[in-house]
C-alpha cells in the first residue's frame, strides 16, 4: 500500500473494495475504478486538469435544482442516457424504442381537457397526434396513463420559462377503451439544451452545437408493464441528424406533413393547414 506506481495503484484500489455490499456493486466499481485509472494514465492528467474535472461537478451541482438536473444535461450531450436506453431496448421486442427522459419532465401535469386540446392560447402550427397504446401481442392496453411534455414557440420548456402559464403544453391523459389517445397541440420545435451552465461551457469546448431536432416527449404508464419514456421526432428537422444528445431513432422520427383539407381539418375544429401524426406505443411486459 505505501510503494504505489503508476501500475500497481489500481490493484490497491481494487483490493480495497472487496467488502462492497453486493456483486454487481462490485463489479460496476471494479470496472469504473479500473477505465477511471486508464483513463488518466492515457491521458496523463495535469492537475490543472483535474481540478478543472472537479470544478466541473461543482458548478454542475451549484445550477442543478430540481427542475434543471445539470448532472442528467452532462450525461446527456455525452451521449450516456442514450446509451444506457440502448443497452436496455435490447430485449424491447416490438415495444416503442426509448429516448431520453431529459431535464424538463414535471410530475402532477394536468389533466388533458375533454377534447384533447393542448394548445389554448399557444402560438404556431396546429395539428393532431393520435393513435393507441398497445401490448407485445398488439392487443389496445385501456387506462393508460400517458404524460405529454414540449416546448412552446419560443423552444422553452413551461418548467424554466416563467413567461408561460403554470402548466403550459405538458398533460396527463388516459387512453380510451380501445387504447387510443388523441391531443391538439402546436408543431414542435428545435431548440437548444441549456448552454448557460457547465455542460454548455464542455459543449464549446468540444467544438460542438446544443440544438435538439423538433420533438414531443411521452412518458406513458400501465399496470402490468414497464415505464415508457420515450419521444417523437420531426424527421425533416434541419437537427434529426445531429442531436446534440443523441436521442433520436429512426423509428420515433414520424412525418409532421401538413394537410391542406379544410374539411379533414374541421373534424378537429381547426382550420387547414393543419398536421397530423398518428404513432402507434408498445408497451413491454413488467
Ligand atoms: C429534452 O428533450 O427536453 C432534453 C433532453 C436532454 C437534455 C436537455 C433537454
Ligand atoms: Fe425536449
Amino acid at each position: 500500500m505505501r510503494n504505489l506506481t503508476q501500475s500497481n495503484i489500481t490493484d490497491a484500489v481494487l483490493q480495497s473494495i472487496d467488502g462492497a455490499q453486493s456483486p454487481r456493486l462490485k463489479q460496476i466499481f471494479t470496472s469504473l475504478i479500473r477505465h477511471l485509472h486508464d483513463f488518466t494514465r492515457e491521458v496523463e492528467l495535469t492537475h490543472e486538469e483535474w481540478e478543472a474535472a472537479v470544478d466541473f461537478c461543482f458548478k454542475a451541482g451549484q445550477i442543478s435544482t430540481p427542475v434543471r438536473q445539470e448532472f442528467i444535461l452532462a450525461s446527456d450531450v455525452l451521449g450516456v442516457s442514450s446509451l444506457v436506453d440502448i443497452i436496455n431496448d435490447k430485449a424491447a421486442q416490438g415495444a416503442t424504442e426509448t429516448s431520453v427522459l431529459g431535464p424538463f419532465f414535471i410530475e402532477g401535469s394536468p389533466e388533458l381537457a375533454e377534447g384533447g386540446d393542448m394548445i389554448e392560447d399557444n402560438p404556431g402550427d396546429p395539428g393532431v397526434v393520435f393513435g393507441r397504446v398497445l401490448d407485445p401481442d398488439g392487443l389496445p392496453i385501456a387506462g393508460a396513463l400517458m404524460e405529454v411534455w414540449q416546448t412552446a414557440a419560443n423552444g422553452q420548456y413551461q418548467a424554466v420559462d416563467p413567461s408561460q402559464p403554470e402548466g403550459n403544453l405538458r398533460r396527463r391523459m388516459r387512453t380510451d377503451t380501445a387504447g387510443r389517445y388523441f391531443l391538439k397541440t402546436i408543431k414542435p420545435v428545435s431548440y437548444k439544451v441549456p448552454v448557460d451552465g457547465p455542460t454548455g461551457d464542455m459543449l464549446h469546448a468540444m467544438g460542438r452545437h446544443a440544438w435538439r431536432p423538433a420533438h414531443i416527449h411521452f412518458k406513458i404508464k400501465a399496470e402490468g408493464f414497464l415505464p415508457l419514456v420515450t419521444q417523437l421526432f420531426e424527421d425533416t428537422d434541419t437537427y434529426i441528424d445531429e442531436d446534440a444528445v443523441f436521442g433520436v431513432r429512426d423509428s420515433l422520427a414520424v412525418s409532421f406533413q401538413p394537410n391542406h383539407s379544410e374539411e379533414e381539418a374541421a373534424k378537429y375544429d381547426l382550420k387547414a393547414p393543419f398536421w397530423k401524426v398518428e404513432y402507434d406505443f408498445g408497451l413491454r411486459k413488467a
